[in-house]
């Protein structure tokens, strides 16, 4: 067992977490990750209505009776769906854990922390983090570079965030981004953070709801296979690389407007890739991640191997380092 300040805060038993994902983040996944020991998210906006979402909750509490939580995904959008009816429909099913991401959770904060529900706010840089914390959250979760979706605009990866971060910050942090194994882990705790956050690793597990020819794409794809939309519109994302997201990389680079792009990049079209495997359907999200997942294993296999491997890393490698420096300086000495 690695115990973290994370792991007690929020009652589960590995410093573990499957943030918010869209199309992916449904009961059969998060259930099995809260059935492992570790922290899963249900991912709001993925249901089409508040209501629909409250049913998704009693649905993943069928299959778990561990904690899991929401992630609610607040973006700038024309039509913002209705966050604060989302926002209700997680307090009203007695949800106690909320991940937060896209933009500062302060408006929701109150509503969530009258009703004893603890907040982990998912941010891409130190000094978001840091409003974070001022705002009231429980927890960060830092988004590295390297990670799937919105990284932002420092691109500052992992190894320098993490510890920049935990430098600043009283309250716990997750690393995210880039990490899908035991030796990420590990050096993410070595770094600060009090536990990690995995998307693109959880997406290709045997419970993940997404299409098998995704998974098997993703165990084939390199860590090079990745690309960044949306740069010149300063709202950068992470995908898939593919044919629509070379188009939408080609159209960018000749200087463009939304409008231009948005036929291509339509939620509509990437939910077709995770629904019918058809892998130039649309954009889909993935990180650099993938290039170190190489197989579609059952999420408690994954979680179990995971801390087994991390254990092992501490006490064995690492700590067979600390002795053999040791046993050098008492040889020196003599
Ligand atoms: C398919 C997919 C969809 C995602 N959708 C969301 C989302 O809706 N909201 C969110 O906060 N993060 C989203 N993420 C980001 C993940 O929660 C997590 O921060 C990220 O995947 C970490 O990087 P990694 O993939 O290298 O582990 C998504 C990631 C993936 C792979």
């Amino acid at each position: 067992m690695l115990t973290t300040r994370f792991t007690e805060m929020f009652g589960v038993d590995h410093p573990i977490v499957q943030g918010g994902m869209m199309w992916v983040g449904r009961a059969e996944l998060v259930a099995a990750v809260a059935n492992s020991g570790a922290l899963g998210f249900l991912t709001a906006l993925t249901q089409p209505t508040p209501e629909a979402l409250a049913k998704e909750i009693a649905r993943t509490r069928e299959m778990t009776d561990k904690p899991f939580g929401v992630n609610l995904t607040i973006l700038p959008s024309i039509s913002p769906p209705p966050y604060e009816e989302y926002r209700q429909a997680i307090i009203d099913s007695g949800i106690s854990i909320v991940e937060t991401a896209g933009s500062n959770p302060v408006d929701h904060l109150p509503h969530l922390k009258d009703a004893g529900i603890k907040v982990i706010h998912k941010c891409t840089s130190v000094r978001h983090a840091i409003k974070a914390q001022l705002v009231g959250v429980d927890a960060v979760s830092i988004d590295g570079f390297e990670c799937a979706g919105h990284p932002g605009e420092d691109d500052v990866p992992g190894l320098v965030l993490i510890p920049a971060a935990a430098r600043e910050l009283e309250i716990p942090i997750i690393a995210s981004g880039g990490i899908a194994d035991a030796r990420g882990l590990v050096a993410a705790l070595a770094l600060g953070a009090q536990g990690v956050n995995m998307g693109t690793r959880f997406m290709c597990t045997v419970e993940s709801p997404v299409a098998q020819e995704v998974k098997e794409q993703i165990v084939a794809n390199s860590e090079r296979d990745t690309t960044l939309i949306f740069r010149t519109l300063r709202n950068t994302a992470r995908v898939a690389k593919n044919a629509v997201s070379a188009e939408v990389v080609g159209i960018e680079s000749r200087g463009c407007e939304f409008d231009d792009i948005a036929h291509l990049v339509a939620g509509a079209r990437g939910r077709k890739v995770f629904e019918e495997g058809d892998l130039d359907a649309g954009i889909w999200t993935s990180g650099q991640s993938q290039g170190l997942v190489r197989d579609i294993p059952p999420v408690g296999e994954l979680v179990t191997r995971m801390v087994h491997e991390a254990e092992a890393i501490i006490t064995g490698r690492l700590a067979s380092m600390v002795s053999a420096t040791a046993a050098q300086a008492v040889g020196a000495r003599a």
